[in-house]
Formats: C-alpha cells, structure tokens, sequence
C-alpha cells in the first residue's frame, strides 16, 4: 500500500506511504488516492480529510522522477491526465480536505496541497514548484491554483524563480493557513485546529464549502450559488436546532439533518 489510511471518529486520515522516495507521486500513489477519495466522499460519516505524508522529511517531493525518466511522452500526458482525473475530488469532496505538511512540499507535492482546501505546515516545511528550474511547468493544477492563493504577481515569481519558501514565508503569503512550533506534533495540532469542524453544523459546513469555492466564478454566478448554499441550511432541522441552543443558553447538538 503507497497511502496508509486511520480513522479517529469523523476524521480519516490519509497518509503517503514511501518515505525512501519522499513520497513522490508514483502511478500507483495517484491511483490509490482517487480509489480513496471515491470511497471517502461516499462515505456520509466523514467529517474532515487530512493528507499528509510518512517521515518528517517530506509531505511530497512531487512526481516520482525515477518512474519518470522510463516514461514516453505519451505516458506522460497519460499520468498528467490521471493527475485530474484521480485527484479532483480534493477540492471537490463535500467536507474540507487539508493538506498537513510535514516537510517538503515540492512540485507535483506542492500542487497536491494545493488542491486541497486548507494547509497546516511544520516549522520546517519547504514549499516550492521548481519545475521551470526542469525545463518544464507546473501541469497538475498549479499555474492555475497557485495565483488564486498567492495572487498572480507573486504565484508568476515563485514559478519563473523558482523560489523555496520556508513555513514562515507561506504563512505571510497566505499559502499555509498555519505553522505549529518546531517540535510540537503537527497531525496532533491539525486535529485540534479541526475540532470546530468535527463538532459544527454538517449542512452549514458542506454550504460554505460549496459557497466558498463557488467565488472563483464570475460574482453573479458565485452570489447565486452562496444564495443556493443558504437555502439549503435555512430549511435544515440543525438552523432550528442552534436557534433553541442559543434561547436555552446551551450548546447545540447538530444531527445533520
Ligand atoms: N522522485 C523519486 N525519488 C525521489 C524524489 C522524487 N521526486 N525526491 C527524492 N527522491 C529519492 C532520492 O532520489 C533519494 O533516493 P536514493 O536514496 O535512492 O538516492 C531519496 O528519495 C532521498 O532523497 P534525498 O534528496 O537524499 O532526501 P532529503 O531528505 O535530503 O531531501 C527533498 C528531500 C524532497 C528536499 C529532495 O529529495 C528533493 O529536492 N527532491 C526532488 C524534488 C523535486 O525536484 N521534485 C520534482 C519537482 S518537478
């Protein structure tokens, strides 16, 4: 198995299993992401997903450049298009994914975190997409995903230059939300930060999920969809529910429902 899985409640936790090459995205780790992913986002008992990889070394040095120097040009794009296929419902999936990096995030390791919703680092990350300094470009959703975090200004320099940020620099870039201390447990401190998640409101959170995401669309087109989003948690029994909370100053038990 390229991709150990452990469930701790609500919480699935998905973790890149080949510390000896970083835990590079083989064909096979790809594929066993998206065979997780459709059972995951099937599954109506999950809550979170966090990604994260084995060793404190890397989260994920990108592709797999071993199986790649044995690839024609047709398997290439054939492992490009695979990247698309098996690895879209990370932005997609109805509860948030976040990407916890435990060291390197490069490349094709980068645009994996990228895909996701949110991003938590360790001290000593280090997050770059290097493929201009290969004599290629980001292909599998970078040059796109990585303007929309950091702005075109400063996604355009990171690829043209590049450029290896430390933890603390993707904190100010906004391209981490968060860095636990050195030292501390970062799949511990990801849980807890996650704990406002595992506890709230189910149809509100797949609601901004899907309102949130919607604000890459033109603005009449995101207004309409974060209008649907609402509709949907107007008429559910947990809106009712928070309402009685709130009158009988206790907390609310949300169902889902
Ligand atoms: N694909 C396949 N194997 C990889 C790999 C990759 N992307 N990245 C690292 N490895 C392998 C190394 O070849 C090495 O294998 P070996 O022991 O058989 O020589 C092993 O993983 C350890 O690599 P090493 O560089 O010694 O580890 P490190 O902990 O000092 O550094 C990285 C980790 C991730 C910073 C470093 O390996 C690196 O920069 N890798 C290349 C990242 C990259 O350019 N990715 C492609 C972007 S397009």
């Amino acid at each position: 198995m390229t991709v150990k899985v452990t469930r701790d409640g609500g919480l699935s936790v998905l973790t890149l299993d080949r510390p000896d090459r970083r835990n590079a995205l083989s064909r096979s780790v790809v594929l066993e992401l998206g065979r997780l992913g459709r059972q995951l986002t099937a599954d109506p008992t999950v809550r979170a997903v966090v990604l994260t990889g084995a060793g404190d070394q890397a989260f994920c040095a990108g592709a797999d450049l071993k199986e790649r120097a044995g690839m024609s040009d047709e398997e290439v794009r054939a492992q490009l298009r695979s990247y698309r296929m098996e690895l879209g419902w990370l932005g997609d999936a109805p509860f948030p994914v976040v990407a916890a990096l435990n060291g390197a995030a490069l490349g094709g390791g980068l645009e994996l975190a990228l895909a996701c919703d949110l991003r938590i680092a360790a001290a000593h990350a280090v997050l770059a997409l290097p493929e201009t300094s290969l004599g290629i470009i980001p292909a599998a959703g970078g040059t796109q995903r990585l303007p929309r975090v950091v702005g075109s200004a400063k996604a355009l320099e990171l690829i043209l230059l590049a450029t290896r940020v430390d933890a603390v620099e993707a904190l100010r870039l906004g391209l981490v939300n968060r860095v636990v201390p050195a030292g501390s447990d970062l799949l511990a401190e990801t849980k807890t930060w996650l704990a406002p998640v595992l506890d709230g409101a189910p149809i509100a959170q797949r609601a901004a999920l899907e309102a949130v995401r919607a604000s890459v669309l033109p603005l009449a087109e995101g207004l309409e969809a974060e209008l649907a989003a609402y509709e949907r948690c107007l008429t559910s029994e947990d809106r009712r529910e928070a309402l009685r909370a709130f009158a009988e100053k206790r907390k609310p038990k949300f169902e889902g429902r």
